[in-house]
């Protein structure tokens, strides 16, 4: 039964870019301004767009009315209009502008209210009221401003010779609502967890600061877009990493926000920075991704999923636009897309290749052998990360991880404030997990659920060792779980 279903869905994707393809063929003639610039896709390198393609035909069949938007979202709705404004055939553009005006209308307008410049997570949402009591990541998402601003940076870079001038000026306030409004979020008060440490909106706020500061000639948010990047710094510089560690991902939209940097100021702090941490943060994920499973290893901070072909993460694309392998089904990304788990992300794939220039020159090309081939002897890695004011920076966290032929382990000690790591939620925080390949051409994992805010899980090339010491004030250490890799080592 579950054969015959996967099988006709394949079926019904290929179908899908079939149509597309015929579509583009026997499209209308245009004139140059319908068409406006073809050229803008012959940019990236093959691998990036044919990423891109097999992205945009999937979302194509997302989309569409009553409300023209992809998988009910406004967020993912803007995503998807900036990469038809990128592929421009046809009614691309008309489409796009109409699909921006219509997510700007899901824009919050009342500055008064702590949501203000935010957009609704979903069309059919209400307004926070006392019916609906206004709830962060409940009732509103601060986070879909930050989403869609970053997106429409883009677009004012790339794009706007193919909008009609007054959406141009509508985009603008949009972007500066949404910057403005994101400035009243404070990590700690009102139940805002945007501190530094919350690396993926912070990287994000700090490219709409500076972006949309430079673009309103606001002196207050350039001035808050560099010191926002000046905190976002000293957090990686302390241990060369990101907060929000090892994420298929949250690693990603880091790195989406920031390859965003070529559009920044040249004189900004971030635009000093962003490449250096994209290559520290790749040399990282060089480590703990496995060639031999097609996934990244564990441990992880917060994830969706184990095995990043049986779910989209954002990060599986940005491997797959560095190696490709979409045709022979290798790159990190379910086969077929459309439909996979956690799909929705996908609509991000519409942007990364669009700014690949800014950062693929920044991937080391060791990191682009590990994420090709294993070594022949496999590897340790041991990394460090701490996310005040959620962990003592005194005790960080420690990762250990063995990465080898067919087998990734990995574990985190941890001595935290809460359970489930700095985002509070034990279902997506992993401390210790094994993933193996299972001979079947599938992958196999068991996990650690955490349950304990002290937890000591490490990793070596034969077992993973979980324990629960006391925190801090003693030195007590039951061990009372271990795992050996014997058994299943290959
Ligand atoms: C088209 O795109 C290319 C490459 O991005 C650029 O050099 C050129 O100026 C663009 N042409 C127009 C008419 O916008
Ligand atoms: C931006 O915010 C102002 C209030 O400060 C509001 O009047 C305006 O409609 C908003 N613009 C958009 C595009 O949401
Ligand atoms: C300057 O921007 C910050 C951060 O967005 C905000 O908290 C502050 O109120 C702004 N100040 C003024 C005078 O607008
Ligand atoms: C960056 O350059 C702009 C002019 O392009 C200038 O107005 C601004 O003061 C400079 N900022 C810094 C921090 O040097
Ligand atoms: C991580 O290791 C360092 C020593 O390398 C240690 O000081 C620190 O307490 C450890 N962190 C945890 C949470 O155990
Ligand atoms: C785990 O394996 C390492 C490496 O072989 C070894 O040094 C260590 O003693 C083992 N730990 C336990 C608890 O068996």
């Amino acid at each position: 039964m579950h054969l015959i279903f996967s099988a006709w869905f394949y079926v019904w994707f290929l179908g899908g870019m079939f149509v597309n393809s015929l579509h583009i063929k026997e499209g209308m003639p245009h004139t140059l301004h319908e068409r406006g610039n073809y050229s803008y896709l012959a940019t990236p390198p093959s691998n990036q767009r044919a990423l891109f393609e097999y992205a945009m035909n999937g979302l194509d069949m997302n989309f569409g009315p009553p409300f023209l938007a992809c998988f009910d979202s406004p967020r993912y709705s803007a995503w998807y209009a900036v990469g038809l404004l990128a592929r421009n055939e046809d009614d691309d553009a008309k489409v796009a502008s109409k699909i921006i005006r219509d997510v700007i209308d899901f824009q919050y307008k009342d500055p008064s209210v702590l949501w203000f410049g935010t957009f609704k997570s979903h069309p059919d949402a209400p307004n926070p009221s006392p019916v609906y009591p206004p709830k962060i990541y409940g009732s509103y998402d601060s986070n879909q401003g930050l989403f869609v601003c970053t997106s429409w940076i883009i677009v004012m870079e790339e794009f706007q010779h193919l909008l009609e001038p007054n959406l141009v000026t509508l985009m603008k306030e949009s972007m500066y609502n949404a910057t403005v409004g994101d400035g009243y979020r404070v990590g700690g008060v009102d139940g805002d967890n945007l501190y530094p440490v919350y690396s993926n909106p912070w990287y994000m706020r700090v490219m709409a600061a500076t972006y949309v500061g430079h673009m309103q000639s606001d002196a207050n948010l350039t001035f808050w877009g560099n010191e926002w990047a000046s905190q976002a710094i000293a957090e990686f510089d302390r241990f060369g990493t990101l907060s929000e560690f090892n994420s298929g991902t949250y690693s990603g939209v880091t790195l989406y926000a920031l390859s965003l940097w070529g559009y920044m100021p040249k004189n900004s702090t971030i635009a000093s920075r962003a490449k250096d941490i994209i290559t520290k943060t790749w040399i990282s994920i060089g480590n703990y991704y496995n060639p031999t499973l097609k996934t990244l290893g564990g441990p992880w901070d917060r994830t969706y999923g184990f095995d990043m072909k049986s779910y989209f993460g954002i990060l599986g694309a940005q491997i797959t636009g560095l190696i490709g392998g979409i045709q022979d089904g290798t790159a990190p990304i379910p086969s077929p897309l459309l439909g996979s788990e956690h799909y929705g992300d996908a609509a991000a794939v519409a942007l990364i290749p669009l700014i690949s220039k800014f950062h693929d020159p920044y991937v080391p090309a060791s990191v682009l052998s590990r994420l090709t081939k294993m070594d022949s002897s496999g590897h340790t890695y041991f990394a460090q990360a701490v996310s005040p004011p959620f962990e003592n920076p005194l005790y960080p966290r420690n990762y250990t991880s063995w990465t080898g032929n067919g087998l990734s382990a990995g574990g985190i000690q941890i001595d935290g404030r809460e359970v489930g790591g700095a985002a509070i939620n034990p279902t997506n925080f992993v401390p210790g997990v094994i993933l193996w390949a299972t001979g079947t051409g599938k992958t196999g994992w068991i996990s650690h659920y955490a349950t304990s805010s002290s937890i000591s899980a490490v990793a070596t090339s034969k077992n993973l060792t979980v324990s629960y010491p006391l925190p801090r004030r003693s030195a007590r250490n039951r061990a009372i779980f271990r795992k050996s890799l014997g058994c299943i080592s290959r």
